[in-house]
Formats: structure tokens, sequence, C-alpha cells
């Protein structure tokens, strides 16, 4: 809900730019005041005059626009927000707020205003990939520039990749998110994710196949709806995302205690593939070949059950609601489904690792949700979607 929260909407110049007329609706209609700048290049892909009619106010175009001072000002327009929203932000307007350039309205009211940023980057993608926007892209973050999307898939130019302005439908929970209006607002979740790493010797572990994908998008989109994310994963191949609690951990054990030490918790969300064993006669030393030839014995004991182990805790500390993932690779629903009883867990999401799928390591997911009312099968998208259906699903069990 936006009621009475001051947006001041910045329309950069991309043909992602037709998606923020939708934007400025959607933020009318949940109660928010837009208040739009369109730059130079925004005016050519939508006209101010679309964009102030469904802001129901004057569209903001020129620093030098006289009139618009005697209004008012630059520095004071910059302030009179709660949130600024760039949508689309392209690569130019991106590398003039990374260098603190204010050689139009929209630069300088970014750089003059003292109020949170949300940037919806949309561009091609080898502009997006470039090493420029990379390095301004890390700058804009760490200088506490929130942003969303963009999305993958195809583009405008014809290409195909990361690139396109995310959906204006989590352009506005993204907002809602910056704005501390989400509906997981108050809650905490604790997210596992990625792979363990199992020592073998200083040099060697026991490791898997996860990419870490699917629990940071699921840490990222329960953030996203406002809730405070404790996010403990393994050495994942995908970054934690961002606005969440990270605690990085190695084993199984370890990742046992990191969720122990950050409860209680309102929910949790095991997406992390611990690994089963660990190497009980580890060595200090790098394991070495033998003269006659004869390998190591390796001896191995198993991992304690994260997922088990917090939902069977007594009623005050377990959380409401304990979720579980089964990766199988055969009578998938069935194992699942044995599995979420064996467990303890409310809800288990299972889905089909089998290599032909491409789901382990990939950006897609096809999983059913377990509960105990039975199986809802989630038509096969991608894990991004996957986590924003999840988090919703949660803030409604939540009550949230
Ligand atoms: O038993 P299995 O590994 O198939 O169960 C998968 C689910 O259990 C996942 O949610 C995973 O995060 C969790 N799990 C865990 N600790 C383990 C093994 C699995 O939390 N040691």
């Amino acid at each position: 809900m936006l009621a009475g929260k001051r947006i001041l909407l910045i329309i950069a110049g991309g043909i992602a730019a037709y998606k923020s007329l939708d934007l400025i609706r959607r933020l009318t209609e949940a109660g928010a005041k837009v208040t739009p700048v369109v730059t130079r290049a925004g005016a050519q892909f939508v006209t101010p005059l679309s964009v102030a009619a469904l802001a129901g106010r004057k569209v903001y175009r020129d620093l030098f626009d006289l009139t618009d001072e005697a209004e008012m000002g630059h520095i004071e327009l910059s302030r009179a927000a709660d949130l600024v929203v760039v949508a689309p932000a392209t690569a130019d307007l991106m590398a003039k707020m990374a260098a603190g350039h204010a050689d139009d309205l929209a630069s300088t009211l970014l750089l003059a205003t003292d109020k949170p940023v949300l940037i919806a980057p949309a561009m091609n993608v080898r502009m997006w990939q470039h090493p420029a926007t990379r390095r301004n892209l890390a700058t804009l973050l760490a200088d506490g520039v929130r942003m969303v999307g963009p999305g993958t898939g195809a583009m405008a130019c014809g290409e195909f990749g990361p690139g396109r302005m995310a959906e204006p439908a989590d352009i506005a929970t993204a907002i809602e998110a910056a704005l501390g209006t989400g509906p997981l607002q108050g809650r905490h979740i604790v997210v596992t994710s990625g792979p363990t790493h199992e020592p073998i010797d200083p040099v060697r572990y026991i490791a898997n196949r996860s990419s870490g994908a699917q629990g940071s998008a699921i840490a990222g989109a329960l953030a996203g709806l406002g809730a405070r994310v404790s996010f403990v994963t393994g050495p994942a191949r995908v970054p934690a995302p961002q606005g969440v609690a990270v605690t990085r951990v190695e084993t199984a054990r370890a990742m046992l205690a990191a969720v122990e030490a950050a409860l209680p918790a309102d929910a949790a969300v095991f997406a992390a593939a611990v690994a089963d064993w660990h190497v009980t006669n580890a060595g200090a030393a790098k394991t070495k070949k033998t003269a006659d030839g004869a390998p190591p014995v390796w001896e191995l004991a198993e991992n304690p059950d994260i997922l088990a182990t917090v939902a069977q805790m007594a009623r005050d500390r377990r959380p409401a609601l304990v979720i579980g993932f089964a990766a199988e690779t055969d009578d998938v629903i069935a194992q699942a489904t044995a599995k979420r009883a064996r467990k303890g867990c409310d809800w288990m999401l299972a889905n089909d690792v089998s290599p032909e799928t491409g789901i382990m390591g990939g950006a897609e997911n096809a999983v059913t949700l377990i509960t105990e009312s039975g199986a809802e099968a989630w038509p096969r998208m991608t894990k991004d979607a996957v986590a924003r259906r999840l988090a919703r699903r949660i803030a409604d069990a939540l009550g949230a």
C-alpha cells in the first residue's frame, strides 16, 4: 500500500519507457503521488503529455525551465519525495549517477537528493555486460542505490539476455520494499542456499553442483516484500541478493549453527543442497600418494539434517512455517510427499533434477508445491518467478 507516498519518477530514454506508463498507473492506483521527470531522450519514447495525464501532475523536463524554478527549485524537487525511482535507468544515466554528473535535470536531481534511490536498469545485453556498466553498477550499489531487475529475455533490439527492464508489477513491489510498506514488513525469515563443502584435507572437499540460484532468488524476493532475511549460504556461484543479512559457511555443521543462531524466525526456507556426509578423518595436511599405491580411506559420518532439526523443534522455537526442497530424479511427487512427512516440515517444493531437465545450475525451475492439502504443480518458469510466487504464498500463509 502506497497511500500518501510521494515518488519522484525519472523516465530516461529507452524503449522500456513505455512500461513506465503502466508503472505510473499502478502507483497512482495504489495511492501514491507520482511526480514525473522525463529526460530529453525519454521524451523520444513516451510523450510527456501521456505521462502527465496518467500521473495527474505536471511533468518536469528541463533544468533551466525558469517557470519550474519559480514554482519549485530543483533542490526542493529532489527532496519533496519519499523515494526517487529511475525507470528505465539507461546505461548513460547510470554512468552519470556513478560519476556524479549534473548536466541535466535528471542527473542534477539524483545528485541533489537526500532520499533513497531505486533504479530499474534497461539496456542492450552487451551494454549491461560491459565492464564500464559493471563498474558503474558496483559503485551505485556501494553508494546504497537499490535496484530492481533487469530481467532476462528477448529484447527490442533482437538480442537475448539480461537487460530487460523489470515488469511494472515487480518495480511496484520493489518500491513498497524500499518504502518499508511491503506485506512482510516486520517478519524475519531464514533462508539457506548453495552447496556445502565438506573438507577431506586442507585442499580437497566433497561438494555438489548446486549454484545457489534458487535460494538467492527466494531470499531476494522475500526481502523485496519487506521481510528481514537472514541468508545462510554455502559457497555458491550466484551472488547473494541485495538487502539481506548474509552469513557465509562451508560445512553442513556450520550451516546448522548459523541457522540456529539466526532463530527465532517467522518462517524458514531450506533451499541449500546440503551434503549428507562429512569426512570424520579429514587430514590436517594434504593427503599424499603412498609408495605402495594404496588409496586413502576416508570415513564418512552423517551430517545433521538442518531442515528436520528445525522442523522438529519445540513449538516456542520452531518457525511457524518451515519449507524444504526435495530435489529428486525419479518418482518425484511420491518421494517429496514422503519426505515432507519424514522431516516434519509444512511445505515441500519438489523438483525433478534429472540432468535432461537442465534445472540444476540452470535459470528455470519446474516445482510442485506439496502442503498438507496436497500437491500443486506450478508451470515451468524462471527461478526468479518461482521465488516471487513462493514469497507471495509465504506472505499469505503468515497472514501478512
Ligand atoms: O534429504 P534431502 O537432502 O533430499 O532433503 C532436502 C531438503 O532438506 C532441502 O530442503 C535441504 O535444504 C534440506 N537438508 C538440510 N540438511 C541436510 C540435508 C538436507 O537442511 N543435511
